[in-house]
């Protein structure tokens, strides 16, 4: 498997069907999640960056169904060819090109921050967590979703997903908190995203840069 597999996948993602049962339903819950801290939170215009943004579904999702009048959209991925993707459907959203474990922005800058189904794919995965905090306000959000091996289907199931993309790691709810916890991040809830059965486990970290 080389390390352009998502230049590959990038073609054909929004056509997989994993985009019915995982794909989908997680931007439906991260879009719920995000209209829940606008209401909550009074400051006016809030900055977001989507990290691996892929095809940027969530993004065109997050124009569609929230607006962008107090939201200012960043998106970021490594594989150029989602990128160009993405940027045939966004207007008015920041694409570039960067790696989570080395963010190209400067710090306390965003007040959320998504990362739905990119985390397992990076190689060191406290140092993404370290820079998603470098470049979040004090008081920013992370929304971090994605697949858990929490129980041996789950890691049956993972097992054959990384026949498609290559090696990856995917943290248990506990190994998660762990992590975030190494990173100086604050875990404040952690969802299960339900679909159907036979889908391994899907969770969403809630987590807060804490400073
Ligand atoms: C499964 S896709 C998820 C895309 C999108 N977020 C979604 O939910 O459909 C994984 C994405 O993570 C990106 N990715 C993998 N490793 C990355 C890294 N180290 N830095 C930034 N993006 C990365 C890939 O290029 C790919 O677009």
């Amino acid at each position: 498997m080389n390390k352009n597999i998502w230049d590959f996948w990038a073609g054909r993602y929004d056509r997989l069907w994993v985009q019915k049962y995982s794909l989908k339903p997680t931007r439906d819950l991260v879009i719920a999640e995000l209209k829940s801290i606008l209401e909550d939170d009074l400051r006016g215009e809030l900055s977001l960056l989507d990290v691996g943004c892929g095809t940027g579904q969530l993004l065109e999702d997050i124009q569609r169904r929230i607006g962008i009048s107090r939201l200012t959209l960043t998106g970021m991925d490594k594989s150029e060819k989602m990128l160009a993707i993405a940027a045939e459907k966004l207007n008015n959203v920041n694409l570039l090109a960067g790696d989570a474990l080395d963010l190209p922005f400067r710090g306390s800058q965003f007040d959320i921050l998504t990362c739905c189904h990119s985390f397992p794919y990076y190689s060191d995965q406290i140092k993404a967590l370290r820079e998603f905090k470098r470049v979040l306000k004090p008081g920013g959000v992370i929304l971090l979703i994605q697949a858990a091996e929490n129980n041996f289907y789950d890691k049956l199931i993972m097992k054959g997903v990384k026949v498609t993309t290559g090696k990856a790691s995917y943290p248990s709810n506990a190994q998660l908190g762990k992590l975030a916890q190494k990173a100086g991040l604050f875990l404040k809830e952690q969802k299960p995203l339900k679909t159907k059965f036979f889908m391994p486990s899907i969770i969403l970290s809630i987590l807060q840069n804490g400073d």
